[in-house]
């Protein structure tokens, strides 16, 4: 009962038989208060017949009485009595076994007080039975009572035989509904059924989860939707893969010259002390470069972490401060190469940052300039801002970027010339932790570059803050 197909068989059997069930039951109830009423019209007008026979001759017999009825064909399951004003019975039809009972009933007491009245009681034997009585005048006074009552069995067994044909049409409806939905609703989840059977074999396959597209509709977009979150987890976990293996290759690199450095000593014991101090010194160099990779490592990841889980911690800041403050951090560096950096602070722009990750990004972009700058360069620190955005322009007279290169650079690890950049201490972590913060900001950062010349690189952050 959990399928989908047996709830919708299940709602459409429920709906369409209560449906038919109160329409059917609504109808014969008004079909029979029809009937039951023409019937109590029907008693009341014979009661009125006799009771005025009656009235019309002063004394009347028992037999003349009966001559009465049979006259106006009274049929054997009906029964008159006449009462006298204290509801005595005077006369009963049937044998006179009533005879001269007290018979104070509704509709008698109604008749001796004028009105005439009818009823529908139910018998000693649980049959209804329609009863009338009407006052006998005489003198336009009350001097007894005609009560006339009916027998309503052909009513009670037309009724029952009507039911009777109601509950077969409804089963046989039922019947026939039952097995429309069944088909119905195996029509409707068929396309659910095959897209389920699908996912299970595209699951035991192993890696192959795209599903081949046989239908249109909810289910051909379902599929559709399903296709590209594959492809997109295929993606992530490629590039995690991959992240992974360059990062073991990455800091495998520092660690092997580390043991290669730390061999050579233990196995040259008398080497003279200027010896050993240089294979110091590369020990510490590679000891950096591994703590630079690790730190650079802990930077992505807490990013990562921040959009998922931690969140950000914004506040308003002043941009210009804050690259016054990055140019006079890189300066020294710089001035190492001769390289000219340009900086003219403009009025103040505030913006709504998480300060850390955009002094990141910006530090790691003029790095950048001036680390890939050949010395007596020139490297230029630009902001300015439109409607929405704030524009920082970092452009330098470097080694410039190849256009196939362009949009690498901001993978993790890459570096265009990886032979030199370890030379330069570079890890190829530098772009991505700048474009990483930047997208943080909802904002993204754009390249243009021409080998030999120079480069340029923008990072647009909107204004949340004005
Ligand atoms: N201004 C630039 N001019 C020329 N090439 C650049 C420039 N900026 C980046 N690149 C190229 O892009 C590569 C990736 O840069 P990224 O900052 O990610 O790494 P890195 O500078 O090598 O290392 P890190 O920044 O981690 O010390 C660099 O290795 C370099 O080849
Ligand atoms: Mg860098």
């Amino acid at each position: 009962m959990q399928s989908i197909r047996w709830k919708l068989v299940l709602t459409y059997f429920i709906i369409i038989v209560l449906t038919l069930a109160t329409v059917g039951i609504y109808i014969i109830n008004s079909i029979q208060q029809h009937i039951l009423s023409q019937k109590e019209m029907g008693t009341l007008t014979q009661a009125n017949v006799l009771s005025g026979y009656i009235s019309r001759y002063q004394e009347l017999s028992d037999d003349s009485i009966r001559l009465i009825m049979e006259q106006q064909q009274l049929t054997n399951n009906s029964r008159m009595l006449m009462l006298n004003t204290e509801a005595c019975v005077t006369f009963d039809s049937n044998n006179g076994v009533m005879q001269d009972k007290y018979m104070p009933t509704d509709v008698i007491l109604d008749a001796i007080g004028g009105k005439n009245s009818v009823r529908q009681i139910t018998g000693q034997d649980g049959g209804l039975i329609i009863c009338a009585a009407v006052p006998i005048l005489k003198d336009k006074a009350v001097a007894g009572v005609v009560y006339y009552q009916v027998a309503a069995d052909d009513v009670t067994d037309f009724m029952n035989n009507i039911y009777a044909t109601l509950i077969m049409i409804i089963v046989i409806i039922s019947i026939l509904i039952g097995i429309v939905s069944f088909i119905m609703s195996g029509i409707i989840t068929e396309p659910i059924r095959s897209l389920t059977r699908k996912l299970s074999d595209a699951a035991e396959n192993n890696g192959d989860y795209i599903i081949e597209k046989t239908t249109g509709g909810e289910v051909g977009q379902l599929i559709d939707s399903f296709n590209k979150m594959t492809m997109q987890i295929k993606e992530q976990e490629g590039k995690r893969q991959e992240f992974v293996s360059n990062a073991s290759h990455e800091l495998k690199t520092p660690l092997s010259s580390i043991k290669l450095i730390s061999d050579s000593l233990l196995n040259a014991p008398d080497a003279p002390r200027e010896m050993v101090d240089e294979f110091l010194t590369d020990m510490n160099v590679q000891v950096d470069r591994l703590t630079r990779i690790i730190d650079k490592l802990l930077t992505l990841t807490k990013m990562d972490n921040a959009a998922n889980v931690s969140g950000m911690e914004f506040s308003v800041q002043d941009i210009t401060e804050l690259c016054s403050n990055i140019a006079k951090a890189l300066r020294p560096l710089a001035e190492q190469k001769h390289i000219e950096l340009c900086y003219e602070a403009p009025a103040p722009i505030y913006s709504k940052i998480e300060r850390d990750r955009i002094w990141e990004a910006i530090y790691n972009i003029l790095d950048n300039s001036i680390k890939y700058t050949k010395e007596d360069g020139k490297v230029t620190l630009d902001i300015s801002k439109d409607e929405n955005n704030v524009i920082i322009e970092i452009s330098d007279t470097g080694i410039g970027i190849a256009p196939d290169e362009k949009y690498k650079i901001f993978d993790r690890f890459y570096r265009v010339d990886k032979a030199r950049a370890r030379e330069t201490g570079g890890t190829g972590l530098g772009l991505s932790i700048a474009l990483t913060a930047v997208e943080l900001h909802g904002g993204n950062i754009q390249v243009e570059s021409e080998e030999g010349v120079g480069s340029t690189f923008r990072i647009i952050i909107p204004i949340t803050f004005k």
